[in-house]
């Protein structure tokens, strides 16, 4: 799905609206809200936590802690391309952490970021359940196993090279 610009979700933008009106005003929704949220813009915006926190009466910080907390909740927009590398145990001990570093280095950002032109961005996660495969990473929903720097040069060359 193409994901949706925030132009003030702060209860004035309808979707915003709607999302917030299929729930109870109940705080136990907040989980499910902050999913549709981050499902519609691709991120969790700060006017959206704004809305929702008027909305639950949930304070701001709390809202805060709960996006930082889960690592499919972002605060800012994912790149066209999201690079997730498992930080794992099985993982890191195959040598994750290097995959991760070359990833990084290639594309000239941190682990959170997303590039200028919003094509990539990268994430280090937690055990995504297929160690047998370690060092795993993922592009999207797409899995690469005993993965190595030169499968990373070689994914991010690939991309890069693709025009869109
Ligand atoms: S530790 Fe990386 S998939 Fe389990």
């Amino acid at each position: 799905m193409e994901k949706q610009k925030c132009e003030g979700c702060n209860g004035k933008d309808p979707k915003m609206q709607e999302i917030l009106e299929t729930y109870k005003q109940d705080k136990s929704n907040l989980i499910q809200i902050l999913n549709e949220v981050q499902e519609y813009y691709g991120y969790v915006p700060e006017k959206a936590q704004l809305a929702i926190s008027e909305y639950l009466d949930i304070p701001m910080a709390e809202i805060y802690g709960v996006v930082t907390f889960y690592s499919r909740f972002t605060l800012k927009p994912k790149g066209k391309y999201h690079i997730a590398v498992c930080l794992g145990t099985a993982c890191f001990v195959k040598g994750s952490e290097q995959v991760l570093e070359r990833a990084k280095q290639r594309l000239g950002i941190d682990v959170g970021e997303t590039t200028k032109d919003g094509k990539f961005s990268l994430e280090a996660t937690r055990c995504i359940g297929a160690c047998g495969l370690a060092p795993v990473f993922t592009v999207n929903d797409e899995v690469y196993g005993k993965a190595t720097v030169k499968m990373m040069d070689e994914i991010i060359d690939k991309i890069m090279e693709n025009p869109e």
